[in-house]
This record gives structure tokens, sequence and C-alpha cells, in this order.
């Protein structure tokens, strides 16, 4: 059996000529694809404007630039890739980490408690954990209640929506952000893009993206004036389409993703010692599906699984080492939070493959895998 990993770009023939197109014509970059993918991911997430940049965590940067102000502090999960938590330190701002409820979300009551009693926090950094969109209702709530800005991390939930509410359509938040990295529902390669309801948002993230200059035709057709410090963080014609192409198949790759999911389900609901995170989501984008394993019960650790699944060619994946326990941020002081259920969610949870291409054959192989190492 060929190596399979938990994750991995599906990629066509129109994928593959979309992309030639586009080396074949005048504007490798800053042509017209760029726009053409923007308006399609609007149009699929129902937001107003759309940005697209180089990577997520660009988004991320691009982002926080704007929502955020030196010193604010930002509720956030330990429970998410390191870029999420880093970017609001990019914008000298402080987070808080708080703990996860049993979906592997940030739990918004806990956020809630700490509202309550710091009115320093400005922001609130969620991430729709493995495709699985947290309560709009209550972000809502809190947003409209406390008054503070919403950062949406929807790199893993594209697809996925909360009753009709879409990720990325930004209905109770400022800001949402993708990625698309091969692992990701959609791929550019590397790449990212940021959604939103604020013209104003809007035409500063044009503005940061591109070195903050602004055309001035007006002055003279090569005139431009530089307003802020900003970046390079486009996306090539290339990567865009790319996406345009990828975007296409969005909704057959999620019928796939959940299809997977409901056969993994199957197969494991006589066991006790083997929980998928949560009872099936249809509004889930399911990135990830996220097992838990009783170690306890069973006569072997966690690493020493996956470590023997690595020798039947399946690469099982941690999603996530808490962020907060990470050496760089307990060099600045975090570490000790009080996150109980993270830390018995990582003790158990482990990604199983999972994307379009993977073939029944191929699940049923990890399906048997499992089941013989923890038998033995
Ligand atoms: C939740 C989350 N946020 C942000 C990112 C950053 O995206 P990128 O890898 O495109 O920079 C990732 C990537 O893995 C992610 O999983």
């Amino acid at each position: 059996m060929n190596f399979i990993p938990y994750g991995k770009q599906s990629i066509d023939k129109k994928d593959i000529s979309s992309v030639m197109e586009v080396l074949k014509s005048d504007f490798l970059t800053t042509g017209s694809k760029v726009q053409e993918f923007e308006k399609a991911l609007c149009k699929y997430t129902g937001a107003k404007y759309c940005v697209s940049v180089s990577n997520g965590t660009a988004a991320l940067h691009l982002a926080s630039r704007i929502l955020l102000q030196e010193n604010d502090e930002v509720l956030t999960t330990p429970n998410s890739f390191l870029a999420t938590s880093n970017a609001i330190l990019y914008a000298k701002a402080k987070p808080i980490f708080v703990d996860i409820s049993k979906d592997g979300n940030i739990d918004l009551d806990l956020c809630e408690k700490e509202l309550k009693k710091n009115s320093n926090i400005k922001a609130i950094y969620a991430v729709h954990f493995s495709g699985k969109v947290v309560n709009q209702k209550k972000l809502k709530y809190l947003k409209e209640k406390y008054n503070i800005k919403i950062l949406e991390d929807c790199a893993h939930s594209l697809g996925g929506s909360f009753k009709n509410i879409k990720a990325g359509s930004c209905k109770n938040s400022d800001i949402s952000i993708l990625s698309f990295h091969p692992v990701k529902h959609i791929t550019t390669g590397e790449g990212g893009a940021i959604t939103t309801n604020s013209k104003k948002l809007y035409k500063k993230l044009l503005l940061l993206r591109n070195h903050g200059i602004k055309a001035n035709p007006k002055i003279a057709p090569w005139h431009y004036d530089m307003l802020e410090l900003g970046f390079n963080y486009r996306l090539t014609d290339i990567s865009c389409a790319l996406g345009i192409s990828q975007l296409k198949k969005l909704d057959s790759f999620l019928e796939k993703r959940r299809t997977l999911v409901k056969r993994y389900e199957n197969a494991f609901k006589k066991l006790d010692f083997i929980k998928p995170l949560y009872p099936y989501d249809k509004g889930s984008a399911y990135h990830l599906f996220v097992v838990k394993f009783d170690f306890k019960k069973l006569n072997i650790t966690k690493k020493d699984f996956v470590l023997k699944m690595r020798e039947k060619n399946i690469g099982l994946q941690y999603h996530y080492i808490p962020i907060n326990k990470q050496v760089f941020y307990k060099n600045l002081g975090y570490g000790e939070e009080k996150t109980p259920k993270m830390d018995k969610y990582y003790k158990k949870a482990i990604s199983l493959p999972l994307y379009p291409t993977l073939g029944f054959q191929e699940q049923d192989y990890v399906i048997r895998c499992i089941k013989e190492i923890l038998n033995e």
C-alpha cells in the first residue's frame, strides 16, 4: 500500500489546464484571475468582499493589523495551528488561551466569563476546528453585548455552516480568513483569502496587501502613492486560476469527505474505545476527522499507536499540540493556564486520513490496521 497521509490535494486535468492557460497568457500575477477568484469566493461564502493573499497566515496578519491595537487582549483557542495566535502577537496584542468545549472548539461560555471580568479584551479569534462551525448565535450575542471584534479562522471550514450561516460569510464577525494549503478543502499551492462585509476594511486590506500603495492615474499613468507600511501578500494569477477550478469542485469534495466520515463512523460504532470527536454534523466541512481513543483502556500509548500505523504506511496526525505549551509561548509566560478539557483532549485525539481522493479500499485498509493494532 502506498503511503496514506492524513490529508492531501485532489488535482485533475481541468486544474492543470487552467494553470497552463495562465502560464501561456500575458499576466502571471495582478491579472484578471485574481478578481475572478475573489468574486467566486464571495459568491460561495455569501460575503460582500474578498481579498486573496499569499497564504492563510498572511490573511491573519493583515486582519490583525486592522482589527487590533497594541496591548489589546484577545481570546483565542489553544487547539489550532500556531498561525492563529501568532497573528495576535504580530499586532503586539496579547492572546488569552481559553479552554475548549466537547467538540474541540473554543468554549464561548468561558469566553463570556473572561469578558465579564476583563474590559481590556477587545476581540475573539475563533477557529472552526476540524470544519465544525462555532455557535453563531452565541458569537453574535458576545459581539453585540461586549462590543468586541470577531475574527473567524475558517482555514478548516470552507463549505461548512452553522444552521443556515455559512463559514466565511462574516454574518456575525468582522473578518474571516481562509487557507488554500494543499491539505485544505481547495488548494492554490500556498494561498489564502480574507472575507468581510465592510467596505472600509476591504479597502484597507487591498492597500496593505500591496505595500500600502495606491495607483493614482489622475496624476500620471505610472504614478502611485504609498499611504501605509504594507506588504507584498499578493496571490498570483497562476494560483487563482487553480483556485477557480478547485472551487467548482468544492461541493463534490465535501460530499466525498462526508461519505468517508460516515464510513469511519459505521466501522467504529461498536467499539467503545474509539469515539468520533462529535456526533455526525452535516454542517461540518470535515477538514479533519478526529477520533478520541481511550488509551487508558488500551494496551498501547498514543505515541506507539501512531508509530505502529506509520510502519503500515499510514500517516496519522495530532491536531493540535496546545499552542500555549509551545517553547516560544512558554518563554512568554504561557503554558500554566487552566485548560483541563484541552489537556484531556490532547491525550486522546488523533486525526485519521480524510481527503477526496482517499479510496474506499484504502480507507478499509486504515480501519483494518487500527483494529489489528488495538486488538494486539
Ligand atoms: C486553523 C488554521 N489557521 C491558519 C492556518 C494558516 O494557513 P497557511 O498555512 O495557509 O498559512 C492554518 C494552516 O494550517 C490553520 O490550520
